[in-house]
């Protein structure tokens, strides 16, 4: 029989780890968390993102509903539902980890879920105009939501502030983060007014600042933070000085601020500050690992090169959206970038340390991440060019057309080796 190396031992040891009691005990919340997000990514997210592209493109045909309202609930679903769920289910787990702090009671954890997922399953009653009790359905989300993101908030800056661990300047994006969430979700309600009146469509201007809160503020603050904390230990990266992190969330802050005010000015500040962020994350940088970095690491450092290079491309994007004459499909391709390229990206090479962590769960196949993460540039890749190129040009329509279901095999793919963690860890749990 061929002897095992030392080193295929410790990765078997520390995949079959029981999970500890505290680890049961909100094991069950967590998997809600990261099920639902999975659920709305897969459904309104980027299954109907799928839908409508393939409508744009190639003309298959849309259900008896208004491209606009079916468009603004796509993107309410991924931003709330799929980044916003995972966030929270996440977050309620790691931050007093970060803080040396006791985790938050599972009734409060609950109270934020049931509210914001609750809110979200009454909002596709955006799409039907002509369904009873809408304009009260649809108050009851918009409130439901804001109200779950103020659950969540109290929670998390609660958690920030306290513990016995010394404060690090990453908290600080994350606190920005939870406090976006809030001013996204009002945003949020605001833009809702015409269709409490029997209006189809969100008000743009409202619904324009609520994405920009959300995907630039509440979901990209969370991510910058928590790479801030995990980088050295993910991917041997060296940490970054407190002293320019707290200079790079004033500016983020501010960026944020300006782009949620629809001032021009807002992204290309975001701009100069994500290749600051880049800089001091430090995935491109020099590596202060002593011996070869193993496969998950390395997996993990793809993710991260990858998705940094989306951000900086996709706020560039939206930076010169705002240019006249730029093609029309800047902000959308903006959007995307960061959408499909960072955030999908950075959730699965994050995601593949961070669930079996929170889980207690076995670590999914280094192989099925990788192929996800590729899967998610490819898809990225082919949105952000041929938006720019526009669906006229020959092979464009295709080739963009393509992106959607690339991107729903990336999170499929993601999705089951994930699943497989998880249901590893329920299954030490129940054992
Ligand atoms: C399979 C992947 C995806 C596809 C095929 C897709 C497709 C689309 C399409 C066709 C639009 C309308 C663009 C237009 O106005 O011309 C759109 C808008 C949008 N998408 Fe996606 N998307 C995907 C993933 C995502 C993700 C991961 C997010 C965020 C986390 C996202 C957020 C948004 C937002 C915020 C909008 C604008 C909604 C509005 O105007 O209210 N999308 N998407």
């Amino acid at each position: 029989m061929t002897p095992i190396d030392a080193r295929t031992l410790i990765r078997a040891r520390a995949s079959m780890a029981l999970p500890t009691t505290d680890q049961r005990r909100s094991l069950l919340v967590t998997v809600l968390f990261l099920a639902s997000s999975f659920a709305f990514a897969i459904t309104a997210g980027f299954g109907l993102g799928t839908w409508l592209l393939l409508h744009a493109t190639i003309g298959v045909p849309l259900p008896e509903a208004t491209w606009s309202a079916l468009v603004q609930v796509h993107g309410h679903a991924q931003l709330v539902g799929f980044a916003g769920l995972l966030v929270m289910g996440i977050a309620h787990r790691i931050f007093p980890r970060f803080r040396g702090a006791d985790e938050p009671t599972t009734r409060e954890v609950v109270l934020a879920y049931g509210l914001v997922a609750g809110g979200l399953l009454l909002r596709p009653a955006q799409i039907w105009t002509d369904l009873p009790a809408r304009d009260a359905l649809l108050m009851a989300s918009g409130a439901a939501e804001l109200a779950g993101m103020l659950v969540y908030a109290r929670l998390a800056i609660r958690t920030l502030a306290g513990g016995t661990n010394a404060h690090r300047a990453d908290e600080l994006f994350i606190g920005a983060g939870a406090v976006f969430g809030v001013i996204g979700a009002m945003w949020g309600l605001v833009a809702l007014a015409p269709t409490l009146t029997g209006g189809a469509t969100l008000d743009p201007d409202p619904d324009r600042a609520h994405i920009a809160a959300l995907l630039l503020g509440f979901v990209s603050a969370h991510v910058i933070g928590v790479s801030l904390r995990v980088a050295p230990a993910f991917i041997a990266a060296p940490p970054a000085s407190d002293r320019v992190i707290v200079g790079a969330v004033i500016a983020w802050a501010a960026g944020v601020t300006l782009a949620t005010l629809g001032e021009p000015l807002g992204p290309v500040v975001l701009l100069g500050t994500a290749l600051v962020l880049v800089r001091v994350i430090g995935p491109f940088g020099r590596s202060v690992a002593v011996r070869d970095v193993p496969a998950p690491a390395r997996v993990v450092r793809l993710a991260f090169r990858g998705a940094y290079a989306w951000l900086v491309a996709g706020i560039a994007l939206l930076a010169a959206g705002a240019i006249p004459g730029m093609p029309l499909g800047s902000e959308v391709a903006g959007r995307h970038a960061i959408a499909l390229g960072f955030l999908t990206q950075i959730v699965f090479g994050v995601g593949s340390r961070l669930i079996p962590a929170v889980t207690g769960g076995r670590a999914p196949s280094v192989a099925a991440v990788r192929a996800a993460i590729v899967l998610a540039n490819v898809a990225a890749a082919l949105r952000v060019v041929f938006e720019l190129v526009g669906p006229n040009v020959t092979g464009a329509a295709i080739a963009l057309a393509a992106s959607g279901p690339v991107a729903l095999a990336a999170l499929s793919v993601f999705g089951m080796a994930a699943a497989h963690s998880v249901r590893s860890a329920l299954r030490s749990a129940i054992a």
